[in-house]
Parts: C-alpha cells; structure tokens; sequence
C-alpha cells in the first residue's frame, strides 16, 4: 500500500502547495477565522504609497534582561543605554561577514570564512536503544527514540563540563517525502508520523574548532528525551480540569496525550523552554456530526477535516467522538530539559491559539514577560505578565516557585492605531488590552476558562488589530525594544483592508532569480515591526510602535530597511524566526521566500549607523524553510533547516533535495555554523 497522500490544492502565498497542505492543513484555502471586523485604519493606503520613499526610523529605548543559557543572552539585569554595543572583532556580532547572495543550491550556504556542520538530523538515535535509522524498516518504536521530522524552534542550555542541551520541536510530517513508495500500510505511516511530532532534548558537545558543536553519543548520555503524540503532559493554569478540557480517556481534563505542530518557541530566564502549539486544527476527522456547542469556537480556530487519517489510529482525533480533544491543545508547553523524569506542562494562562511561538524577558519589577504571536492572516498579537517576581536565587526553592510564574498573571491582546502618514513613518500609539487574570476575566460575558480556551473570540471582542501572520516576536535583550515578524497575508487589502501597520495591498515579487520583479496582490514579503513599551517596561501596558522592515526587493519602491541605504542591503522576504546576538543586532529567518531565491538568515542592526543594514548569512536548501536561529556565545549560528525538498510534485523516489547528502533522500536536521 502506498502512503496516504494529502489532497494538494491550490497555490497561494509563496510556499509549496506541498507545505501549505501538510504543515497547516491549506488554512489559506479556507475562509479566513477571523470575521470580527475588528478595526482598521482604512484611509492611509494612497497615502502610503506616495510616501513609501520617505519613511523614517524610530526612536531608541533602553533595558536589559537577565536570560540563562549559552545563547547570547546577557547575564546580569541593568540598565542599559539603548545605544547597542559594538561587537567584539571576531564575533559573531561583528558582523564582518560578506553578505551570501540569493541562490537556489541543494545546499546550506554559509559566508566565506565560515563552515557548518549537521549536528544532528531525522531519524539520528536520541534515546538509549535507538536502532540506526534504516528508512525502508522503519517503526513507530524505532522514531519514538530517534531524532524527529521537520526540527524548528532550536534553543541550546549549558550544562557542565562544556556540554549543552540541544532542544528542538518538531513541527509536522511530510509523508510523501519520508515513506517509500508501498513499503508501508497507512496505519503504520500514521504510527511513525506520530511520533516523529514533538520535541527533542539532544546533549551535544564542543567540537574540535571553536564554535563547533556535535552529538554526544548516546550512551554517555543522561538528558536526552523524545516527546511525542502518546506522550504524556499536563494541563495546568485556570482552564486546567474544565468541562471543555475532559474527554473519555482524561476525565479530569488534566492529563492529554501529546504535544502537536510545535513551532517555534523561546527559553525562559529559569533554564525551561517554551513551545508553541501552531496548526493543532489539522489533525481532526469532522466527517462525522459535530457537536453544535462548539461550531463557533471549531470555525474560529479553523478546525477541519484533515485528511491525515489519525482518527483512524487513535479515535481521540474524531470529534464525533471526542468533541474536547482540541480544547486540549493550541497551548504553550512548558518543558523542564534538565529534569528528564518532569512532565512538562501546557501553560493554560497563556491562551489557545496558533502559538507560533513564545519568547520571554523581565519586567522592571522582575516579572516575567512572555511574547506570543498567533500565526493565521489577520490574527492578533498577546504577551503575559506574571502575578510573582521571577526568584534568581540558586537552589531548589527558586526553581520550584519559577515553575509555577506561567500560571498566574494577566493575558493581554495588542491594538495599534496609526497616526496617519503625514510625518512619513509607519507608526502610531498601541495598547495591550487586559483580556483576564487567572482570578477574573476583563471579556464581558466570557469566563476566564471562556477567554483562555477560545482566546481568539475573547480578543475579537475587545478590539484586537488584525495583523499580517504574527511570527516570532523577541525582546531585545540589549535594548529592551520588541521586535515581531509579520510573514505576509495574500489577502491584505482585498478580503480586509489596509491599516498603517499592515500597510501594503500591493507588493514586488519574482518567480526565480532571473525574473524580473512584478507587482502581486496582498502583502508577500512581510513586515518587522518594532514596539517601545513604556519606560521600556515590559509590564507596560502601552506601547509606540513603527515598521522597522518593510521587506522585499531593495529595488522595489515598497521597501524600507530601517533608513538604511538600500543600495547596501539584502532582498529578504517572509521574516518568520527572530533572535539576537549578544550586542542587540536581530536575526531573522524566513519562510516562503517570494523572491526566487531559497530561504535564509539575515542579521541587522537595529541601533546606531548601520540601523536596518540586512546582510544575508546563510541560505538554506531546496524547498526548506529557516527556522530557530540562535547565537551561541558569539561564536556558534545555529539553524534548523525544516521541510527540505518540500516542493510540489516532490516524492520520496523523485526528491528535489536530498540535503544533507548523506542519503538519496532529504533528512531535516539542525545545522551549526561556525568561522573555520
Ligand atoms: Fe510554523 Fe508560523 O510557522
Ligand atoms: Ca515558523
Ligand atoms: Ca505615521
Ligand atoms: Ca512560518
């Protein structure tokens, strides 16, 4: 029997009709789940237009943030000058490298001066007892214990002796690229795509060059962990053990199986991560009735029939059956590397959503700030604010106390309004708007357990903006500004209008490297858009806020790099993943490149001279996304390449990458670049 293949439909945005459909189900195919019409400023497109050329930079902020690991986080809270820092000579930071032009290799590109190594790819052994990885004998048991599919978020945690915590998400299966041909029946491939979901713990070592990181062979392990759909986690938080929350096989609604679409996701200044539950929709079977109670709250989180066959498996993904099991996820999980016996935790007061990821600071008073955005057109932007200081004290009470931070605060939705266009700058007041604390909910007629189960609708109700498809957003820790990625939305400007902070119903794209730029509807590059909390105090609840990037070619007239010279800059389109090095300049990793080049990693400054310099650093392979970029103690860039040789009409026996090259077929794999 062949591989259940997924029905592809039609082309849209700049991704694979291949990716569209298995990562998210071809949300872009259905009607869009936001139907609020919930504000826009609508008179500033023409306007817009005219004044592209002439847009300005914003302002400067300050604060630092205390942040643990071996990323380039800084490791003491004070005051900070908001001017950025130069990077050490050498460093990363430096950034000294010359820009990698736009390509379509099978290959990760990195710049001269540099090399890379796969740390670590699918199918590799992860757990004790890992068989090699053989594709033609694979079993479920076998990828419960070896390195998952389609890596994502990527953090990295130290641990002693020079070794560090490796930990990755695992986002979604491409089964047309991971099963031959007729080898497998279709409850087996559903078996393995199982638990080739979740999350990875992987301890990993210093190589032999400084800034080289490889895998700890297993067996001198003691961290390492796979987390699946049959593992277990618990719900904590306001809506844990709700009605809504208990089915058949978990009457206490405490207890669920699995983790789903993890995305991206961020480190918490207590030494957890935080992962985001994205297109949790794309894994149910509605073939059957459906329970009326829950059409409204189904139609807003765009669950629909997946055509992924779980159902078939696992009863619990048929909502003729199960009506709760997806109240159950779109959360954040919360995981514990270090303690490899915890059961990490869905963190409830953080909302239901298509999380894409979560990335945390400080407030001024030590509290902790978690950013979130929830990757659909048109969806909104949150952050929660803890009720407790975080304790940064060592020992055992500090780190029980920091692990109960994510169940009590306040969970906020993000409105911008614009103040027009005559001063030339795509930029305005915000606000964050209560939406509940773990005690009282501030939605009239919603329950807290209403408001954090179907987020969406509360946020509807108070008057969220919609935004261009909220990626990652990330505090610099330098500067104590907040940037957000806003990959694109094809619809901006036709199905909804335009607004000063979604400003573009028109943009340039190209087909190939080759082909001249043409003008395409919606908004196909993206946005970087940068936020000054008050007093730079993430507990704020006000913010200024102004395009940082309007992203695309430098050549087309839409563009604006931060009043950079775009002359100097490189094209880059669908930011997605954010991160900073040590001295403050941003990465971003992008998705669905619409200018004909494969996807890739930019670095950019965001204060002083060189403010919206994008210099391109690494360009991944055919048909792959970037994803979790991370800079390691100035020396390491660490990137998930996810989805290669995802391209339509691609299969396991015609494959249009085989990266890394080690098989003749592609393997998804966490890559670290290094000078060398
Ligand atoms: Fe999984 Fe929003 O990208
Ligand atoms: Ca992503
Ligand atoms: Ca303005
Ligand atoms: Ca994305």
């Amino acid at each position: 029997m062949t591989p259940r293949l997924l029905p592809v439909l039609g082309q849209r945005g700049s991704r694979s009709r291949m990716t569209c459909q298995y990562r998210c189900g071809n949300a872009c195919d259905h009607p869009e789940p936001n139907l609020s019409g919930n504000t826009h400023i609508q008179d500033v497109l023409a306007e817009a237009v005219a004044r592209r050329s002439v847009l300005k930079a914003g302002g400067a902020g300050a604060a630092t943030l205390v942040l643990g690991g071996l990323a380039d986080r800084p490791a003491a809270a004070a005051p900070g000058t908001g001017a950025g820092r130069p990077g050490v000579p050498g460093g990363i930071g430096a950034l000294d490298f010359s820009p990698v032009a736009p390509n379509t290799r099978d290959n990760v590109t990195v710049p001269a001066g540099f090399r890379h190594d796969v740390v670590v790819r699918w199918g590799d052994p992860v757990v004790k007892g890992a068989p090699a990885f053989d594709v033609h004998a694979q079993t479920a048991e076998n990828q419960a214990l070896q390195f998952g599919y389609n890596c994502d978020y990527v953090d990295v945690l130290p641990l002693p002796g020079g070794r560090a915590l490796l930990v990755v998400n695992h986002e979604y299966t491409d089964e047309q690229l991971m099963f031959p041909a007729g080898e497998y029946d279709d409850a087996t491939v559903v078996q393995i795509a199982m638990q080739a979901h979740g999350i990875s713990v992987v301890e990993i070592e210093r190589g032999r060059t400084d800034g080289s990181w490889r895998q700890v062979p297993v067996a001198r392990t003691r961290h390492n962990r796979r987390l699946t759909v049959t593992s277990e986690f618990e719900l904590t938080g306001p809506a844990a053990g709700a009605d809504r929350l208990r089915t058949s096989g978990d009457p206490t609604g405490r207890r669920v199986l699995g983790t789903l679409n993890n995305c991206a996701g961020g480190a918490t200044p207590w030494g957890t991560t935080m992962h985001g539950e994205e297109n949790f929709q794309g894994y149910f079977d509605r073939s059957g009735s459906v329970d009326s109670r829950y059409a409204e709250s189904y139609a807003r989180y765009g669950i629909s029939s997946s055509g992924r066959g779980w159902s078939e498996v696992d009863p619990r993904f048929d909502l003729s059956q199960e009506p709760h099991e997806p109240f159950r996820h779109g959360w954040i999980v919360e995981l514990d590397p270090y303690d490899p016996g915890s059961t990490p935790k869905k963190r409830t007061m953080l909302g239901r959503m298509k999380h894409e990821g979560a990335n945390s600071g400080l407030t001024a008073d030590g509290r902790a700030v978690i950013y979130m955005g929830d990757d659909e057109r048109g969806d909104y932007v949150y952050k929660f604010v803890s009720r407790d200081r975080v304790d940064q004290g060592p020992g055992p009470r500090a780190r029980a106390h920091n692990l109960t931070l994510l169940d009590h605060g306040t969970l906020y939705v993000a409105k911008f309004a614009g103040d027009g266009l005559d001063d030339g700058v795509y930029d305005g007041p915000g606000t964050w708007i209560p939406l509940t604390i773990d005690t009282e909910s501030f939605v009239q007629g919603m329950s807290v357990v209403d408001v954090l189960v179907d987020t969406r609708l509360a946020a509807d109700r108070v008057g969220a903006t919609r935004m261009d498809r909220p990626e990652d957003i990330e505090r610099n820790p330098v500067t104590g500004k907040v940037y957000c990625a806003l990959t694109n939305n094809s619809q901006r400007g036709s199905t909804y209008p335009v607004d000063e902070a979604n400003p573009l119903a028109t943009s340039m794209t190209r087909s190939s490297l080759s082909a001249p730029l043409r003008p395409s509807s919606g908004n196909r590059n993206g946005y970087v858009l940068e936020l000054t909390e008050t007093g730079n105090d993430g507990a704020a609840e006000s913010f200024g806020w102004n395009l940082f990037l309007v992203c695309g070619d430098p050549e087309a007239p839409e563009t604006y790099f931060g009043g950079f010279d775009k002359d100097q800059v490189s094209p880059i389109s669908c930011p997605d993943n954010v991160a900073f090095d040590g001295v403050g300049n941003l990465w971003i990793s992008t998705d669905g490149n619409a200018l004909g080049s494969n996807d890739g990693l930019f670095a950019v400054p965001t204060q002083g001279p060189e403010r919206g310099k994008v210099t391109q650093f690494l360009t991944v392979p055919i048909g792959a996304e970037t994803c979790g970029p991370l800079i390691v103690e100035d020396k390491t860039v660490f990137v998930a390449v996810q989805h290669p040789g995802e391209t339509d009409g691609a299969t396991f026996e015609n494959p249009t990458s085989t990266w890394p090259h080690t098989d003749d077929f592609a393997r998804p794999g966490v890559v670290a670049a290094y000078r060398g």
